[in-house]
């Protein structure tokens, strides 16, 4: 058993959490196959589901004989319940057929669902974006994607590979890296999947940064690997705003897309903006939010101390109070994230004083957004259920996508392929 241990800023806080991954890849078959009962594809998961079928039925049932023959059966009546209870579940005629890595709350899996795309295998390890992807999509992610073993349960035969994988160096001397160059990183495990399983397209997403990451280093060398290395048809990497596409949030990142050469792809347009009319009011809640979000008059004076030091030295580091018509700043998951996100919103404050667990809450309805703004900021819709801590829920959607601008992408991938 393998235990990380997150780092968390609650209210100018440090605390320390504890994010343990089982590594337990059976419960992650069990729904995989589940879900793949109409394509080839459960084959791959029907060993392991239908041993975590027979464990649990010994579990409810210590008295009886479970045979592999009661287990498929069990299995086979489960299917039905399948789809029953979550919001997002898979197209009933699928057109193509993707997989999900670095998948946190399945941001790209909602995007390519909602072209009519399946999803045939998924990976994540962090124990609670997994509750929220089972919660949604009812399927566990296998666990760590760096280890043969989850490697080893990815089907073969999908069109797209979706990864929006953390950034990391390289380590190279002087000349453009390659394949070999990137070993221990993340990216080697995805180019390692692209190279053994010949995807149609791939659709990569990171942050800005990545393109002056280590003096441009690091972009030049995933460039390479894939155009070089694997023989993907990949045109310039382009930087995508999600305000531009439907959502009011300021959020640039980078959008990498390519084809496999069997594709015949030689050109590529990434989409033109959507629409740029949505502002921060369209997001925030109709109803009064709990007293919890509003800051305490003490956390607020610290915040504009802090600022005014800052300011005066000649950067502007603090907070932020976004108005009703503007744009939000990219939600992200750490440092001052929610800080730099702050709305008006006198609903509760304009009555009474009252108190929350910081202390006095300030009279001018200065507050935190809430997890559920930072869902629509990121264009999940409502039924999206968000079933962790706040504190949880802010890590998971800071470190999701802004979903119409991924789905506005994967449209244009989709087109190319031709299996709209
Ligand atoms: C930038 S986030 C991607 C979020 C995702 N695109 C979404 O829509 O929510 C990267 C994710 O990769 C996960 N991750 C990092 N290393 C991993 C590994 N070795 N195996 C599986 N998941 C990993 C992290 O837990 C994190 O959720």
């Amino acid at each position: 058993m393998k235990e990380r241990i997150d780092i968390e800023n609650i209210d100018g806080q440090l605390f320390e959490i504890k994010v343990v991954d089982p590594d337990n890849s059976k419960p992650a078959s069990f729904t995989h196959y589940l879900h793949n009962h109409k394509n080839g594809v459960s084959q791959f998961y029907k060993k392991d589901a239908l041993s975590y079928v027979k464990e649990i039925l010994k579990k409810e049932y210590p008295t009886e004989k479970i045979t592999n023959q009661i287990a498929e059966e069990a299995l086979r009546y489960l299917i039905f319940d399948l789809n029953k209870s979550v919001p997002f579940p898979a197209p009933e005629k699928p057109k193509f057929k993707f997989i999900d890595l670095f998948a946190g709350i399945g941001g790209f899996r909602l995007a390519f669902q909602n072209l009519k795309g399946k999803c045939v295998f998924t990976s994540e390890w962090d124990k609670y974006s997994k509750q929220t992807y089972k919660a949604n999509f009812g399927e566990i992610p296998f666990g760590d994607i760096t280890k043969p073993e989850t490697k080893n349960y990815i089907p073969d035969n999908f069109d797209v590979l979706c990864a929006g994988f953390p950034c990391q160096a390289f380590s190279i001397a002087g000349r453009r890296g390659g394949f070999e160059d990137t070993r221990g990183t993340l990216f080697f495990d995805v180019a390692e999947i692209i190279k053994k399983k010949q995807p149609k397209a791939i659709f990569l997403e990171n942050v800005k940064g990545l393109r002056n990451h280590d003096k441009g280093k690091t972009l030049a060398t995933i460039l390479n690997v894939l155009r070089e290395d694997l023989d993907y048809y990949v045109p310039e990497p382009q930087i995508i705003n999600a305000k531009e596409f439907g959502v009011p949030q300021n959020r640039e990142r980078i959008f990498i897309v390519g084809f496999h050469k069997d594709t015949g792809i030689k050109d590529f347009e990434y989409p033109k903006p959507t629409n740029k009319e949505r502002v921060l009011e369209d997001v925030l809640e109709q109803n009064k939010v709990s007293v919890k979000y509003y800051l305490s008059t003490t956390y607020i004076d610290t915040l504009r101390k802090h600022k005014a030091r800052h300011e005066s030295k000649g950067n502007g580091f603090g907070y932020e109070i976004i108005p009703n018509d503007g744009t939000a700043n990219a939600v992200v998951c750490g440092g001052m994230g929610r800080e730099r996100n702050l709305v008006f919103d006198d609903r509760l404050t304009n009555f009474k004083p009252v108190t929350n667990i910081s202390g006095k809450v300030n009279r001018e309805g200065i507050r935190k957004m809430t997890p559920r703004e930072w869902a629509r900021l990121q264009g999940f819709p409502d039924n999206f259920k968000i079933v962790v801590s706040d504190a949880q829920a802010y890590k998971q959607f800071g470190n999701s996508v802004a979903v119409p601008a991924i789905q506005a992408t994967a449209e244009k991938i989709i087109e190319k392929l031709s299996c709209k």
